[in-house]
């Protein structure tokens, strides 16, 4: 097995040179990609070093079993055909071809076998947002349909990628030895702030981000739910939290959404509030499961329940998502 992880040196690919060490995935070969910035540059994976190569349209890609990007929409589109064109199976993390009808938008999770049709070779990692939701949603949609959600995320600042962590850290610093901020990757100081808008608003109102999630849940869950979003930037490092209500075609008692979500898979359950337990992404960082927590009735609507979850978005949002679509792809022999 060759595997390719295009876009090594940022956040989400640091993360992929870690899952597949930490899950032991079967590769013989480990090919790096990058841009100009990092191309030449070494990482280790199993104790040895391996350069970061240019992206570029050429042969590069023969012999690819598998290439993990990670390098932004734009790189996505653009080197999908020469990636894809030997015949290796392309699992994309960008936003560039989620919602294509011709392309499996997959949580392994939820939707594993969406994976096995895809016609272009391509199959789409979902937003981390919508990931992460979908992995609890799944635990209540088997009991019941979920019609509605409202969910109002709490997002870190490495959703953003590395330099926007980097930046976080900065501002911190700067605040805090009274020197001017400096805000490049947000739109407003993040440091000792939140701020309510994750990528570009659209013309409903809502942003990209909210509409990733509306869109995103339904296609995965094959559902005609809707999801109505408020997307929060927190100045929290790593691991999205979100809070989460909704309605269900009958009610749902809070004991049988616990016992619903500690059996889910890819779930874990930390609902104590007596002991003070519940799940908060300064604890949850670099951890694989989706944690639930704080799962209450809706006194709003007798159909509703509440409840809080928190996972890590560069892994299980991320690389690990994507780490294990490709193992379900090997267990079922669909590759290699
Ligand atoms: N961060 C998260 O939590 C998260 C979660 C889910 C999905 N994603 C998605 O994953 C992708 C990467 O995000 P990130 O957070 O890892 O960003 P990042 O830290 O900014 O890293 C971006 C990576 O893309 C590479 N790249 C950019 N342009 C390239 C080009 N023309 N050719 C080859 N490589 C190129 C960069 O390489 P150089 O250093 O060489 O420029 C770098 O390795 C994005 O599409 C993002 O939306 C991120």
């Amino acid at each position: 097995m060759k595997v390719a992880i295009v876009g090594a040196s940022g956040a989400v690919g640091q993360e992929f040179l870690r899952v597949l060490e930490e899950r032991d995935f079967p590769l013989d070969e480990l090919v790096l990609f990058g841009s100009s910035r990092s191309a030449g540059r070494k990482y280790t994976f199993r104790g040895k070093e391996i350069e970061v190569k240019l992206l570029q349209h050429n042969d590069d890609f023969k012999g690819v079993d598998i290439a993990f990007t990670s390098a932004g929409a734009g790189t996505s589109k653009e080197f999908a055909e020469t990636i894809t064109k030997y015949g290796a199976v392309m699992i994309d993390n960008s936003s560039a071809f989620r919602m294509d009808n011709d392309i499996p938008l997959v949580v392994p999770e939820v939707n594993a076998e969406d994976a096995l049709n895809r016609p272009r070779g391509i199959i789409a990692n979902p937003n981390c947002t919508t990931i992460q939701m979908v992995v609890a949603l799944k635990a209540i949609e088997n009991l019941t349909h979920i019609k509605r959600v409202h969910v109002s995320t709490y997002q870190a600042a490495s959703g953003a990628g590395a330099a926007a962590m980097d930046e976080l850290y900065e501002q911190y610093r700067q605040v805090l030895a009274n020197e001017p901020v400096k805000v490049e990757k947000f739109a407003y100081q993040l440091a000792f702030n939140l701020i309510p808008q994750i990528d570009v608003f659209t013309d409903n109102g809502y942003t990209k981000e909210e509409m990733k999630m509306y869109n995103e849940t339904r296609k995965i869950m094959h559902s005609d739910v809707k999801v109505s979003a408020t997307c929060v930037r927190v100045p929290a490092l790593r691991s999205h939290s979100e809070s989460i209500w909704i309605e269900t075609e009958r009610p749902v008692s809070v004991e049988e959404a616990r016992e619903a979500f500690s059996k889910g898979e890819g779930l874990v359950l930390m609902d104590n509030p007596a002991e003070k337990e519940y799940p908060m992404p300064l604890f949850l960082a670099g951890k694989d499961p989706v944690y639930v927590g704080r799962i209450r009735k809706d006194l709003a609507d007798e159909n509703g329940l509440t409840f809080w979850i928190v996972g890590d978005q560069i892994k299980k949002g991320a690389a690990l998502n994507a780490v294990q679509i490709a193992e379900y792809l090997i267990k079922v022999k669909n590759i290699g």
